[in-house]
């Protein structure tokens, strides 16, 4: 096996810590770096990795590790496009970890920088794509077995976040801190999922409820609204404030319909595609006659996040294509940027969005945060469009 890649977290607090747990079972990572504004932050790591690897406050000297290879950036939200440039600036592999940016504009920042670097290997963490039941229902929807998608609606609200979990930190559910909330905080895993899975949209419009359940400045509660250019549409449904949640993905095909829960795809397949039954029947209520499917999935073979860590690796040794792309962080963004604009404006937001826009509006509500971010998100006399192309 080739020489195992020597990897860094910044970040190490709730998921960083956990990542460092996770690297000492993947067999092509080696743990050689923690960076922390926090000192205390060290003592989450156990004293016997602690002892073997460089625990450092500076950036300079983190960066500088002889064996550094890999970063993962585990910091707050508006702090992973700097911190991610910075790490590619001194030669580093990258894991930007959920989400890639507060907003579309930082993201397009970021992924203008990333372009400078070819040789390097960036990657989001997007664990979820590494869950079997979602591989298979990718490459069923990609080989064309359901038909034609008609509609999708995935209800995800078994987030429940009691108060005392967004007290747990200042920059949690704040504007300045954190930059949204559960589109931004615990959604970014479906909003990648769903335009993985479904592509993107060409209008979205959103109910976005601002602190409906909590004491919080920013979303808990959303119904979207989602049409694609193919005729499609799609509802999309989030929340933090329902007990017990639900985590619900139907797709009504022509083929059928196929839903996922409870970490099982169910596909009633009908035996006449739905819309040559309608064409060609005589019967007036009739419906295509139907097959219950069992979708076998391979059993996953390690945890989410150690198989993205582990791919990024294999990535980096030339020996394994990315599962998921760094760039490709800003579709699910975007879409809840979309959401959030169309929640606080109560318009319907065509895509491509504008990222300028989004950013003066953002910038606003910074401004009236009882978190104000340590730097000042983009706003709208800076234009990132020339320097990317969607
Ligand atoms: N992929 C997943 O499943 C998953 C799960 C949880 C959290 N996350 C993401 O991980 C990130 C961190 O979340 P968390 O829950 O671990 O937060 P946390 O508050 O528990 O920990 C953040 C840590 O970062 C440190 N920090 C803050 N700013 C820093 C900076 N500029 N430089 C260096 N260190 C800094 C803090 O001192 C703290 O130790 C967020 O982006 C979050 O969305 C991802």
């Amino acid at each position: 096996m080739s020489k195992k890649v020597g990897f860094g977290i910044i970040g190490i607090g709730g998921i960083g810590s956990g990542h460092i747990i996770r690297m000492q079972s993947i067999n092509n990572v080696k743990l050689v770096a923690a960076c922390d504004i926090a000192p205390q932050a060290f003592d989450h790591i156990d004293s016997g990795i602690r002892e073997n690897i460089l625990c450092t406050t500076d950036y300079e000297e983190f960066f500088n590790c002889p064996d550094l290879e890999a970063v993962i950036i585990a910091v707050p939200h508006y702090d992973h496009p700097d911190l991610a440039i910075a790490a590619m600036e001194h030669g580093k592999h990258v894991i930007v970890e959920k989400p890639i940016a507060v907003h579309k504009a930082e993201a397009m920042r970021l992924i203008a920088a990333a372009e400078k670097y070819p040789e390097l290997v960036k990657s989001a963490m997007f664990n979820q794509r590494t869950l079997a039941v979602h591989r298979k229902l990718k490459s069923m929807i990609d080989s064309g077995e359901f038909g034609t998608i008609r509609r999708v609606n995935w209800t995800i609200t078994n987030w429940f976040r009691s108060q005392c979990y967004y007290d747990s930190g200042d920059w949690r559910a704040t504007w300045g801190g954190e930059g949204g909330g559960v589109l931004l905080n615990q959604c970014p895993h479906q909003l990648d999922l769903f335009q993985w899975l479904f592509g993107m949209p060409e209008s979205v419009w959103a109910y976005a409820a601002i602190g409906k359940y909590h004491d919080i400045e920013v979303e808990d509660d959303v119904n979207a609204f989602l049409r694609y250019a193919d005729g499609k549409t799609a509802n999309f449904i989030a929340s933090t404030g329902e007990a017990p949640g639900t985590n619900r993905l139907e797709i009504m095909a022509d083929r059928g319909k196929v839903i996922l829960e409870d970490g099982k795809i169910s596909f009633i397949r009908n035996e006449i595609p739905a819309d040559e039954y309608c064409r060609t029947t005589s019967s007036r209520f009739g419906m295509p006659p139907t097959w219950d499917c069992q979708i076998h999935c391979e059993k996953d073979t390690m945890p989410q996040h150690s198989a993205i860590i582990r791919n990024v690796a294999a990535a980096i040794r030339g020996e394994e294509k990315l599962i998921a792309p760094m760039e490709e962080g800003i579709n699910g963004l975007e879409l809840g940027n979309a959401m959030l604009l169309s929640g606080l404006t109560g318009e319907t937001v065509n895509l491509p969005m504008d990222p300028v826009r989004y950013a003066a509006i953002l910038s606003q509500l910074v401004a009236t945060s009882k978190r104000p971010p340590k730097k000042v998100v983009q706003t709208a006399d800076e234009d990132y469009s020339a320097s990317y192309k969607i």
